[in-house]
């Protein structure tokens, strides 16, 4: 992965060749169940913005995009409140809906979400993660399409950060231990 970005403290886990050739056999899997009627997408900012934009140009169906953000993470853990920041701007009743996000871990976060647009009474949610971590995984909503399934090592890039940094690597990196335990503030 000579060509590839590295940082000092984050490995390569996942190229952007592989990431690009699976989005877009995710995107065909995703067109199949739309062909009929495209969803509204509903991204989770911030982390899914690449992710995105590059599965709705690779889908090719008429969406619209919305975006919804919820508090997350300080550092690497999870502080367990989930608070609503930006919620959609347009009527999902009755509509088909894709939740996009970049990455489930315990899957709380998505329970959340789902529990969110579901009481704006859309005809169905179904949800696209990039990344999946299996083993963490404990919620009530498994997402219908899944890029990677991932270790419980945090990981950053391609839209992922790390208390800010790292959205910008083109690459998949796992941050190093010494700094995925967080800052004081954390614990
Ligand atoms: P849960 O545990 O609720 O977590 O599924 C969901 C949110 O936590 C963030 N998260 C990560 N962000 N690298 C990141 O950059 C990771 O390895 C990671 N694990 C969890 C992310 O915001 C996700 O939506
Ligand atoms: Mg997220």
């Amino acid at each position: 992965m000579n060509e590839h970005v590295r940082h000092a403290n984050t490995v390569p886990l996942i190229s952007k060749e592989r990431i690009e050739e699976r989005v877009r056999a995710l995107a065909l899997e995703i067109r199949q169940v739309y062909a009929a009627e495209p969803p509204v997408v509903v991204a989770v900012l911030k982390g899914s913005f690449v992710f995105v934009a590059d599965l709705l140009r690779a889908l090719g169906l008429d969406c619209s995009l919305e975006f919804i953000s919820v508090g997350s993470y300080v550092g690497a853990k999870s502080s367990g409140a989930v608070e609503i920041k930006l919620d959609v701007s347009s009527d999902i009743e009755g509509r088909e809906v894709l939740v996009v996000e970049d990455i489930v871990d315990s899957g709380l976060t998505l329970d959340h979400i789902v529990g969110l647009l579901q009481a704006k009474r859309p005809k169905r949610i179904m949800v696209a993660t990039l990344l999946f971590k299996a083993s963490a995984f404990r919620g009530a909503v498994k997402p219908q399409f899944i890029g990677f399934e991932v270790g419980p090592e945090f990981v950053v890039g391609y839209g992922l950060d790390l208390d800010g940094r790292y959205r910008w690597l083109p690459d998949i990196h796992v941050a190093s231990e010494v700094e995925a335990r967080g800052s004081p503030a954390d614990k």
